[in-house]
């Protein structure tokens, strides 16, 4: 056990209020000034048990554009990553994800996010036919995921209803590349994630990653991605475990 959970700041009250009421919550200047990460994990041990994140006991994971960082590490990679909430091929996952941008070099402009509510989402697919049978397709069974070349497919349900009106586990690029190494190229698969990111395009929202911006995602109940970056844009992740009741 760690730090026991210290009292709610006024950013962490507001922070937990907007993500029961829309799955997410964003703070435009939450930390200007570097601090080395400490604001981030402070806030997340206000929600649960920050996530050690390497051997040697970080709590944050450092991010930087880099043209040449591997596909396993798509926070680092230049282009937009695709709709998706963090851990998704991972059984167990931690609740909520806080992505804190520690420099920005086009204010406004390189690598903001997008953001949506599960809620949302549903509601639009909902009125459609193709929405609806995309939304049938997802909640049917198990779908496989991979998330590089070369690793395991592991099969998740996409949407459980049996856990809740709001279970949703997503992302684009591995359940595609799952759907193709897994031999479905039936495109039914394909079919249900484009329309999927179709109506998230639709109904998101775009969140300017400036620096001092925050993004704190229940990743059961919002998906996020974040758009192009360029180089000279630094961010810090931090991923709570325990933080059920958000
Ligand atoms: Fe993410």
């Amino acid at each position: 056990m760690g730090k026991s959970r210290t009292e709610m700041t006024p950013f962490g009250t507001r922070i937990k209020d907007e993500i029961r009421r829309q799955g997410w919550s964003y703070i435009l200047e939450f930390q200007p000034f570097d601090d080395g990460g400490t604001s981030l994990t402070d806030l997340a041990r206000e929600f649960g048990e920050p996530l050690e994140v390497s051997e040697d006991g970080s709590l944050i994971v450092e991010t930087e554009m880099l043209p040449t960082a591997s596909v396993s590490e798509p926070f680092n990679r230049p282009e937009r990553i695709g709709w998706h909430n963090d851990f998704s091929t991972w059984p167990e996952r931690p609740v909520l994800s806080m992505a804190s941008v520690v420099s920005s070099p086009e204010r406004g402009s390189s690598g903001d996010w997008l953001v949506v509510g599960i809620d949302l989402l549903l509601k639009e697919l909902l009125r459609s036919a193709q929405g609806r049978r995309a939304v049938a397709l997802l909640e049917r069974g198990e779908l496989p995921f991979c998330f590089a070349q070369g690793e395991d497919i592991r099969w998740f349900r996409v949407l459980d209803a049996e856990a809740g009106a709001n279970r949703v586990r997503y992302y684009g690029r591995a359940l595609r590349l799952g759907a193709e190494l897994a031999g479905l190229n039936d495109s039914e698969v394909f079919d249900a994630c484009e329309t999927w990111e179709y109506a998230a395009e639709t109904v998101g929202v775009r969140c300017p990653a400036e620096t001092g911006a925050l993004l704190v995602c229940n990743n059961w109940r919002s998906m996020h991605d974040r758009l192009e970056q360029s180089a000279g844009r630094r961010s810090r992740l931090c991923f709570v475990t325990g933080a059920e009741d958000v």
